[in-house]
Protein backbone atom coordinates (compact mmCIF):
# COMPACT_ATOMS: atom_id res chain seq x y z
CA UNK A 1 0.00 0.00 0.00
CA UNK A 2 1.68 3.48 -0.84
CA UNK A 3 1.54 6.37 1.44
CA UNK A 4 -1.25 8.40 -0.34
CA UNK A 5 -4.17 5.73 0.15
CA UNK A 6 -3.55 5.39 3.51
CA UNK A 7 -4.73 9.33 4.27
CA UNK A 8 -6.70 11.72 2.22
CA UNK A 9 -6.59 15.94 2.09
CA UNK A 10 -9.73 17.26 3.38
CA UNK A 11 -11.04 20.77 3.92
CA UNK A 12 -10.71 21.13 7.61
CA UNK A 13 -13.54 23.29 9.49
CA UNK A 14 -15.01 24.44 13.16
CA UNK A 15 -15.49 21.20 14.20
CA UNK A 16 -11.78 20.30 13.77
CA UNK A 17 -10.90 22.80 17.05
CA UNK A 18 -9.76 19.79 19.58
CA UNK A 19 -7.97 17.67 16.92
CA UNK A 20 -6.30 20.98 15.79
CA UNK A 21 -5.64 22.19 19.08
CA UNK A 22 -3.40 18.32 20.08
CA UNK A 23 -1.83 18.81 17.38
CA UNK A 24 -0.44 22.15 17.12
CA UNK A 25 0.59 21.63 20.82
CA UNK A 26 2.37 18.52 19.79
CA UNK A 27 3.89 19.57 16.67
CA UNK A 28 4.82 22.95 17.87
CA UNK A 29 5.00 22.91 21.64
CA UNK A 30 5.99 26.55 23.06
CA UNK A 31 4.94 27.86 19.95
CA UNK A 32 1.57 26.32 19.90
CA UNK A 33 -1.30 28.91 19.07
CA UNK A 34 -4.01 29.51 21.30
CA UNK A 35 -7.16 28.14 20.66
CA UNK A 36 -8.72 31.13 20.08
CA UNK A 37 -6.34 31.86 17.43
CA UNK A 38 -6.73 28.27 15.99
CA UNK A 39 -10.76 29.11 15.72
CA UNK A 40 -9.80 32.19 13.87
CA UNK A 41 -7.72 29.54 11.72
CA UNK A 42 -11.06 27.45 11.11
CA UNK A 43 -13.10 29.91 10.40
CA UNK A 44 -12.13 32.85 8.99
CA UNK A 45 -13.50 33.74 5.45
CA UNK A 46 -11.07 33.14 2.72
CA UNK A 47 -8.38 31.22 4.83
CA UNK A 48 -7.87 27.85 2.74
CA UNK A 49 -7.24 25.48 5.85
CA UNK A 50 -6.77 21.16 5.00
CA UNK A 51 -6.50 18.39 6.91
CA UNK A 52 -4.84 15.27 6.58
CA UNK A 53 -7.35 12.30 7.52
CA UNK A 54 -5.95 8.70 8.50
CA UNK A 55 -8.37 6.34 10.08
CA UNK A 56 -10.75 8.98 10.92
CA UNK A 57 -8.00 11.08 12.61
CA UNK A 58 -6.10 14.14 11.66
CA UNK A 59 -2.27 13.58 11.27
CA UNK A 60 -1.94 16.65 9.84
CA UNK A 61 -2.67 20.25 8.95
CA UNK A 62 -2.31 23.33 6.79
CA UNK A 63 -3.81 26.93 6.87
CA UNK A 64 -2.86 29.60 4.27
CA UNK A 65 -4.17 33.18 3.75
CA UNK A 66 -5.03 34.27 0.08
CA UNK A 67 -3.85 37.77 0.26
CA UNK A 68 -5.09 39.06 -2.60
CA UNK A 69 -4.22 42.79 -2.74
CA UNK A 70 -0.41 41.15 -2.28
CA UNK A 71 -0.86 39.05 -4.67
CA UNK A 72 0.31 36.89 -1.95
CA UNK A 73 -0.83 33.72 0.02
CA UNK A 74 1.12 32.99 3.64
CA UNK A 75 1.39 29.66 5.10
CA UNK A 76 -0.13 30.24 8.60
CA UNK A 77 0.59 26.98 9.98
CA UNK A 78 1.95 23.47 9.59
CA UNK A 79 2.35 20.32 11.04
CA UNK A 80 2.50 16.33 10.84
CA UNK A 81 2.43 14.44 13.88
CA UNK A 82 5.71 12.53 14.13
CA UNK A 83 4.20 9.22 13.90
CA UNK A 84 3.17 10.10 10.32
CA UNK A 85 6.19 11.72 9.12
CA UNK A 86 8.34 11.29 6.03
CA UNK A 87 5.42 10.20 3.95
CA UNK A 88 4.85 12.61 1.97
CA UNK A 89 1.47 14.47 4.20
CA UNK A 90 3.66 17.33 4.34
CA UNK A 91 4.38 17.90 1.25
CA UNK A 92 0.95 17.44 -0.27
CA UNK A 93 -0.47 19.40 2.18
CA UNK A 94 1.45 22.51 1.12
CA UNK A 95 0.50 21.73 -2.81
CA UNK A 96 -2.56 21.37 -2.14
CA UNK A 97 -3.40 24.67 -0.27
CA UNK A 98 -0.54 26.44 -2.98
CA UNK A 99 -2.67 25.07 -5.46
CA UNK A 100 -6.46 26.06 -3.82
CA UNK A 101 -4.74 29.96 -2.48
CA UNK A 102 -4.25 29.79 -6.15
CA UNK A 103 -1.38 33.19 -6.18
CA UNK A 104 1.60 33.13 -7.66
CA UNK A 105 3.57 34.22 -4.72
CA UNK A 106 3.79 32.06 -1.40
CA UNK A 107 5.50 32.89 1.20
CA UNK A 108 5.92 31.51 5.03
CA UNK A 109 8.11 32.30 8.13
CA UNK A 110 10.50 29.32 9.72
CA UNK A 111 12.63 28.86 12.69
CA UNK A 112 16.35 29.23 11.21
CA UNK A 113 17.47 25.65 13.20
CA UNK A 114 13.96 24.11 11.55
CA UNK A 115 15.95 21.68 9.32
CA UNK A 116 13.14 19.16 8.50
CA UNK A 117 10.92 22.43 7.36
CA UNK A 118 13.72 24.07 5.92
CA UNK A 119 14.49 20.70 4.09
CA UNK A 120 10.82 20.27 2.57
CA UNK A 121 10.33 23.94 1.76
CA UNK A 122 13.89 23.67 -0.36
CA UNK A 123 12.60 20.69 -1.75
CA UNK A 124 9.75 22.75 -3.20
CA UNK A 125 11.03 25.42 -4.65
CA UNK A 126 11.06 27.79 -1.47
CA UNK A 127 14.35 30.72 -1.34
CA UNK A 128 15.33 32.86 1.35
CA UNK A 129 13.74 35.89 0.98
CA UNK A 130 14.73 37.42 4.22
CA UNK A 131 15.37 37.28 8.01
CA UNK A 132 13.24 38.32 10.77
CA UNK A 133 15.63 38.56 13.93
CA UNK A 134 14.77 37.39 17.38
CA UNK A 135 11.48 36.72 15.71
CA UNK A 136 10.44 33.60 17.80
CA UNK A 137 9.70 33.81 21.29
CA UNK A 138 12.77 32.14 22.81
CA UNK A 139 14.63 34.98 20.59
CA UNK A 140 15.22 32.24 17.57
CA UNK A 141 15.71 34.32 14.34
CA UNK A 142 12.69 33.70 11.82
CA UNK A 143 13.32 32.73 8.49
CA UNK A 144 11.25 34.31 5.21
CA UNK A 145 10.81 32.18 2.78
CA UNK A 146 9.05 32.54 -0.98
CA UNK A 147 8.11 30.29 -3.81
CA UNK A 148 6.93 31.88 -7.60
CA UNK A 149 4.61 29.45 -9.16
C1 LIG B 1 8.09 19.85 8.69
C2 LIG B 1 7.00 18.78 8.64
C3 LIG B 1 5.65 19.45 8.41
C4 LIG B 1 7.30 17.83 7.45
O1 LIG B 1 6.18 16.98 7.30
P1 LIG B 1 6.35 15.51 6.65
O2 LIG B 1 5.01 15.00 6.37
O3 LIG B 1 7.25 14.67 7.47
O4 LIG B 1 7.11 15.88 5.28
P2 LIG B 1 7.19 14.95 3.98
O5 LIG B 1 7.13 13.52 4.34
O6 LIG B 1 6.19 15.45 3.00
O7 LIG B 1 8.67 15.30 3.47
C5 LIG B 1 8.91 15.78 2.16
C6 LIG B 1 10.40 16.05 2.04
O8 LIG B 1 10.81 17.05 2.98
C7 LIG B 1 12.13 16.73 3.47
N1 LIG B 1 12.06 16.38 4.90
C8 LIG B 1 10.94 16.27 5.66
N2 LIG B 1 11.29 15.95 6.94
C9 LIG B 1 12.62 15.87 6.96
C10 LIG B 1 13.58 15.56 7.99
N3 LIG B 1 13.20 15.28 9.26
N4 LIG B 1 14.89 15.56 7.67
C11 LIG B 1 15.30 15.84 6.42
N5 LIG B 1 14.46 16.11 5.39
C12 LIG B 1 13.13 16.14 5.67
C13 LIG B 1 12.58 15.54 2.67
O9 LIG B 1 13.20 16.02 1.48
C14 LIG B 1 11.27 14.85 2.36
O10 LIG B 1 11.33 14.01 1.24
P3 LIG B 1 11.81 12.47 1.44
O11 LIG B 1 11.08 11.90 2.62
O12 LIG B 1 11.45 11.84 0.13
O13 LIG B 1 13.29 12.55 1.68
C15 LIG B 1 6.99 17.94 9.95
O14 LIG B 1 8.30 17.51 10.23
C16 LIG B 1 6.45 18.67 11.16
O15 LIG B 1 5.24 18.70 11.39
N6 LIG B 1 7.34 19.27 11.97
C17 LIG B 1 6.91 19.97 13.19
C18 LIG B 1 6.14 21.23 12.86
C19 LIG B 1 6.94 22.15 11.97
O16 LIG B 1 8.13 22.36 12.14
N7 LIG B 1 6.25 22.74 10.96
C20 LIG B 1 6.83 23.70 10.05
C21 LIG B 1 6.79 25.05 10.67
S1 LIG B 1 7.45 26.28 9.57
Amino acid sequence: MNASSIYQIQSANWRDLFALSTLEKVCFDQDAWPLMELMGVLSFPGVVRLKAVAANEMVGFIAGDPRRSEKTGWILTLGVLPDWRRKGIGYDLLRTCEEQMGLDIVKLTVRRGNLAALQLYEKMGYHQLDIWSRYYRNGEDGLVLEKHL
